[in-house]
Order: structure tokens, then C-alpha cells, then sequence
């Protein structure tokens, strides 16, 4: 099998929550891979649009509006930067309003379009890991290697509790988990790009697992895969 010109494409899908963002971060240090978090890149649209008050139950209004936005993802200092028609929104992008926000944009035609346009160019070179829902399936269904990333819905709700309360924002266990729960519904019964696991995608539940240990199978599959592959002729 040829490698693309920088290497492998890695697909890593699942809910909100299982951990991809971290551990597709630690797989793509240790591989000197690019992470491309596209669910930050959702976010980033998201937010675009409600600070231009576009209405989005105007298909054509959504349309016009995401033929002219610009989505960077860009490294400082080894930070992830996400920018949206310039300005630094990283940080911004987080809440818990802009997560139901994007969950519910993240449906509409005209943006998965932008991004998908946006996603295959980036990682067309390979050499990359592509988090997000529907890379194995959509973005990348000739990704080299492909991961779904799961684990329960508690301890999914867990985590995020653990990080929202660790940046300051007050929330509880319980209306995280209603979050969660809302989300994966949304996420999993749009029409378009639903999440769901590819058929040649490898599952691997994280609930009990650490960080570290998910990240160590993986890089050990990934390696195996690398090795193997023929460079371009
Ligand atoms: O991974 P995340 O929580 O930052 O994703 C934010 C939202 O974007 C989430 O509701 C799912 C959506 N998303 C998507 O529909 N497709 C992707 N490839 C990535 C994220």
C-alpha cells in the first residue's frame, strides 16, 4: 500500500467526551504526525455564525455565509490555536453553550460542506490524525488506519465535569451527563454525517482504560501500519 507523501491518514471518531482530542494529541506527538481536531473546527463555524446573527433556518442565508469563512488550525508553542476569519477563538469556542450550539450547526448542509472541503485539503498529504465523527466514514473513508473511540456515557460526563471545573466553570455531574446524552442523540440522528462507527474501524472502549494506555495500543498499531507501507514510487 503507497503512503501519502507525508505519511499515513489516522481517523480517530466517537462521542464527545471518550477522550479523542488528548489522545489524539499524545498519537500525533509521538508519531510527528499534525492533529486536526475538526470538531473545533464545528465550533469555530458555530460561533461565527451566531456573532453574525445569521438565521439558521435559512438554508441560503447559511450557504452564503460559509462559502466566505476561513478556519485555521495553527500550532504556538505547541498549543493548538483555533482561528476563525482571523481573530483567536480558542478559548471561546469551550463553553457549554457553544458545545450545544455546534451540536446542533454541526447538522446543517451548507456547513459540513465548508469543512469537509476544508478537512480533506488538510490532510490530503497525509502524515495526520483527523479526530472528529465521521472521519472514517466521510472525510477519510480510505483512511489508512481508523479508531472508534467510546466509553460510557457517565464516564464520559465524568471527564468533562473534571475539565470545565478545573478551568473555573461551575457545573455538576448531573447536568453534564443530561448534556452528553443530549448531544449524542444529536450527533448520532442528523441526517448528514451521522456519528457511527466505520465497519473496518477498530473500537476501543477507553472507560477503564488510561490516557497512556489508549494512546500506547494505538501508537503500537499505527507504528506497524507505518512500517509496512511502501513509500510513493
Ligand atoms: O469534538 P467536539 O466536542 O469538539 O465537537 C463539537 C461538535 O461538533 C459536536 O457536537 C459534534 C460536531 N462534530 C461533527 O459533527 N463532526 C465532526 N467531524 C466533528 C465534530
Amino acid at each position: 500500500m503507497p503512503l501519502r507523501p507525508d505519511g499515513i491518514v489516522i481517523a480517530i471518531d466517537g462521542p464527545s467526551g471518550a477522550g479523542k482530542s488528548t489522545i489524539a494529541r499524545h498519537l500525533a506527538e509521538r508519531l510527528g504526525y499534525i492533529q486536526i481536531d475538526t470538531g473545533a473546527m464545528y465550533r469555530a463555524a458555530a460561533l461565527l455564525l451566531a456573532h453574525a446573527g445569521v438565521d439558521l433556518g435559512d438554508p441560503a442565508a447559511v450557504e452564503t455565509f460559509c462559502q466566505n469563512i476561513d478556519i485555521r488550525l495553527e500550532l504556538d508553542s505547541g498549543r493548538q490555536i483555533v482561528r476563525a476569519n482571523g481573530s483567536d477563538v480558542t478559548d471561546q469556542i469551550r463553553s457549554p453553550e457553544m458545545s450545544l450550539l455546534t451540536s446542533q450547526t454541526a447538522s446543517l448542509k451548507p456547513v459540513r460542506k465548508a469543512l469537509l472541503k476544508a478537512q480533506q485539503q488538510m490532510g490530503s498529504r497525509g502524515g495526520v490524525v483527523l479526530e472528529g465523527r465521521d472521519i472514517g466514514t466521510v472525510v477519510f473513508p480510505d483512511a489508512e488506519i481508523k479508531f472508534y473511540l467510546s466509553a460510557s456515557v457517565e464516564e464520559r460526563a465524568r471527564r468533562r465535569c473534571e475539565e470545565m471545573n478545573s478551568k473555573g466553570e461551575a457545573v455538576s455531574l448531573a447536568e453534564t451527563v443530561i448534556d452528553v446524552e443530549k448531544r449524542d442523540l444529536q450527533d448520532s440522528e442528523r441526517e448528514i454525517a451521522p456519528l457511527r462507527q466505520a465497519e473496518d474501524a477498530l473500537l476501543i472502549d477507553s472507560s477503564r482504560l488510561s490516557i497512556d494506555e489508549v494512546v500506547k495500543s494505538m501508537e503500537a498499531i499505527c507504528r506497524q501500519k507505518i512500517d509496512n507501507a511502501d513509500p510513493l514510487p
